[in-house]
């Protein structure tokens, strides 16, 4: 898959997910099969004001390789400059503007999907930040209850110069409720040149298939199903390439991905930046004694205490 000048080594995107896509995870799923990972989304008047958190968010190394940094905000101008200050010390192949986020406290500043309401401010947004960087700008989106608003939206997107679309098939309103409609991807999908992407609700290879197919989307992004699940990845890719599905990760292997994680986390030094417990909860979802291990590792602020409890979970099922 290309977007703009950018070429992917597949058509599988990680999901750009707040307090979930750091550098750590992102690496993590792209040595499972993400073709792509977004970071989570970075203020831009963090950015032009220096923040040192939001710059850290932005930042990679080489062991992602390619990556795309997502920003939001609600002006064009500082957007925009937000967008060249971060192709010029971040060095992303993609800038993704965030124009779904359906938080309260984002949408009274006038950003995320609060944008979609504001279609003369967003295409404004798309054309200034394209204008102020030489790398492709795609945009994330949500739906409107009416498919063909939806889709003269994308269509506007598109003009105003962006390279790809995602739609996740959910109105602002719905937040993560119901189910992701599809529909709407399809029909913007039939109508744009620039490659779409759906997403919404996506968890397994067959579904994935299925959605390719009902689409005809360019690819694929998958978010909650690769919490604690990298090999969501490398199971949908090998489902699409010969119709079969390998079984999800037992304890052991989700040990070895936390491992994996954990140490990742420690050598970019963002341990102290995410919620231990939390994350390392993702990894047991599903498994017999995950609800004691979670209470297990409340308190624990290292990682070898939290593998070796892991360890007792997996000795346990
Ligand atoms: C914890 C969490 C954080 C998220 N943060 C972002 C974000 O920073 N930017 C964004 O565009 N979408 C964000 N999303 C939405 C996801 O990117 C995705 O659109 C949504 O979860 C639907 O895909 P899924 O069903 O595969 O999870 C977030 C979702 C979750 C669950």
């Amino acid at each position: 898959m290309r977007i703009g000048k950018v070429r992917l080594g597949g058509n599988l995107l990680l999901a750009p997910m707040a307090e979930v896509t750091n550098l750590a995870y992102r690496v993590v799923c792209r040595r499972r099969g993400a073709s792509f990972a977004f970071t989570e989304m970075v203020n831009s008047e963090a950015i032009l004001h220096g923040n040192r958190k939001s710059y850290q968010m932005a930042s990679s190394c080489a062991d992602e390789g390619i990556f795309g940094i997502q920003i939001f905000g609600n002006s064009p101008v500082s957007m925009a400059k937000a967008a060249g200050i971060l192709e010029n010390t971040k060095f992303p192949s993609i800038i993704d503007i965030n124009a779904g986020c359906p938080s309260p406290r984002i949408r009274k500043t006038g950003a995320g999907s609060m944008l979609m309401e504001k279609p003369d401010v967003l295409e404004n947004i798309v054309r200034c930040v394209v204008e102020s960087v030489t790398v492709p700008v795609t945009v994330k989106i949500r739906v409107f209850r009416d498919v063909s608003q939806t889709v003269e939206l994308a269509s506007r997107l598109e003009n105003a110069g962006a390279s790809a679309i995602t739609v996740h098939g959910r109105t602002a309103t719905q937040q993560y409720s119901g189910l992701a409609d599809h529909l709407y991807a399809r029909r913007i999908k039939e109508e744009l040149s620039i490659p779409v992407i759906a997403n919404g609700d996506i968890r397994n290879g067959a579904f994935a298939a299925q959605l390719l197919e009902y689409t005809g989307c360019d690819g694929l992004m998958i978010g909650r199903a690769a919490m604690g699940d990298p090999d969501v990845f490398l199971r949908i890719e090998t489902f699409l390439e010969n119709g079969t599905e390998f079984p999800s990760a037992d304890c052991d292997q989700r040990k070895n991905r936390l491992e994996e994680y954990l140490k990742l986390l420690e050598s970019y030094g963002l341990e102290k930046n995410v919620n231990l417990a939390a994350h390392s909860a993702w990894f047991t979802r599903g498994l017999a004694g995950s609800r004691s291990f979670r209470k297990s590792i409340q308190n624990v602020k290292n990682s070898d205490g939290i593998i070796s409890r892991m360890e007792v979970l997996c000795s346990e099922s």
